[in-house]
């Protein structure tokens, strides 16, 4: 590459604004679970006050993988009350449905023709979802394309997200390196921000696989944020940890289920790693750290439950406020769309 190229190439700085600008999305498929929340919406609501938050219930990375309309509709607006049950206030972050700003397919098309198909044939996610499918849609070969769009459209600098979703984000810093390489500067260059912990939470009955929505209807792998207590108490005080009797953190994978259980904990309780050990030192074995976090995500959960009935018993008002941030989120990602198409020669005027 000539030292032009690279000069070209060079990621966008990011824009002086006076508060950094966060893009990150849920899909409405499923039911939510605590890994979600730990390795992600706690998180957007800590710091969506410090920051211009986006975001956004991704239907179109939903239907990526068949859908039921009905159940796919009802969930859209279910997550939409769990969002703000979690503690996301739309006065201050915008929350919004993708599929309600057609920006964002737009744009995805406009970036599916910079991306090398080799970059996402390497998708780890891709690979795993394909080999479950018969037949593969190109949705779902396409899928961080368009997660691509969501985050760049908004000029996004951070985008919060758990372990899992890495990947799909550096292939974002590519794309929109590629696109200011070819096109001229165009997007801001986003990072991933990874919790320290709570990012990849592990299977209550497994803690070798990802806690996850796929998994769901095995007994015991998640909690679910609308579980029960009753329901919670029985998957964590059988959740699979060691036959030893040592409560500490540790990379041994032998421990990984004990790690996992102190994992939850820390988060919920925002302590230190030394402090979430000091907690257990003194107790029994394994049944009084599982009651211990029982009675954690129980305490944690219970009143987002609560919220959570509360906001879904107003539909309308749901509605209303997600066309508020759909609107919001339109004054943004128009704009790019414009000056992308501009760009790529979309557009007959050039300025
Ligand atoms: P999704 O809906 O699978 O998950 C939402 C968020 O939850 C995180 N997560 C976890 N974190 C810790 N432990 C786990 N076991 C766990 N399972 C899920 C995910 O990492 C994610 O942050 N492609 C995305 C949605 C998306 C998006 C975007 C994200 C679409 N566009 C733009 C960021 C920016 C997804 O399917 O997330």
């Amino acid at each position: 590459m000539t030292a032009e190229q690279e000069q070209a190439g060079r990621a966008k700085p990011a824009l002086k604004r006076a508060k950094k600008r966060v893009f990150s999305g849920i899909q409405p498929s499923g039911d939510v679970h605590l890994g979600n929340y730990l390795g992600a919406v706690k998180g957007w609501t800590r710091r969506q006050h410090e920051r211009e938050s986006f975001h956004c219930i991704v239907d179109l990375h939903a239907i990526t993988v068949p859908q039921e309309p009905e159940t796919l509709r009802r969930q859209t607006r279910s997550l939409a009350a769990m969002l703000l049950a979690c503690g996301l206030d739309p006065k201050v972050c915008t929350l919004f449905v993708q599929g309600h700003v057609s920006a964002h397919a737009e744009a995805a098309w406009i970036l599916n023709c910079v991306t090398p198909l080799g970059w996402l044939e390497r998708m780890t996610q891709y690979k795993d979802k394909a080999a479950k499918q018969e037949s593969v849609p190109t949705g779902l070969l396409d899928y961080p394309v368009l997660m691509a769009a969501d985050i760049l459209l908004y000029d996004a600098d951070e985008v919060p997200v758990g372990e899992d979703q890495k990947q799909h984000v550096e292939l974002t810093r590519d794309i929109a390196e590629r696109f200011n390489h070819l096109y001229g500067e165009t997007f801001v260059v986003p990072q991933p921000v990874i919790p320290e912990v709570g990012a990849r939470v592990m299977g209550l009955d497994n803690p070798m696989v990802k806690m996850s929505k796929t998994f769901a209807h095995i007994r015991g792998h998640v909690v679910r944020m609308l579980d029960e207590p009753k329901e919670i108490e029985r998957s964590v005080l059988r959740a699979v940890t060691d036959s030893g009797n040592e409560i500490r953190f540790s990379d041994d994978p032998e421990k990984a289920g004990v790690n996992n259980l102190l994992g939850i904990y820390q988060v919920i309780t925002e302590k230190s790693r030394e402090q979430t050990e000091r907690d257990f030192v003194g107790a029994r074995g394994y049944g009084d750290l599982k009651k211990r976090v029982a009675e954690t995500v129980i305490a944690e959960l219970t009143p987002i439950r609560d919220r959570y009935e509360r906001l879904m018993g107003d539909p309308a008002e749901l509605d209303r406020l997600l066309a508020i941030g759909a609107d919001h989120a339109r004054s943004i990602a128009s704009p790019k769309l414009e000056e992308m198409k501009r760009k790529v020669g979309l557009t007959t005027q050039a300025h």
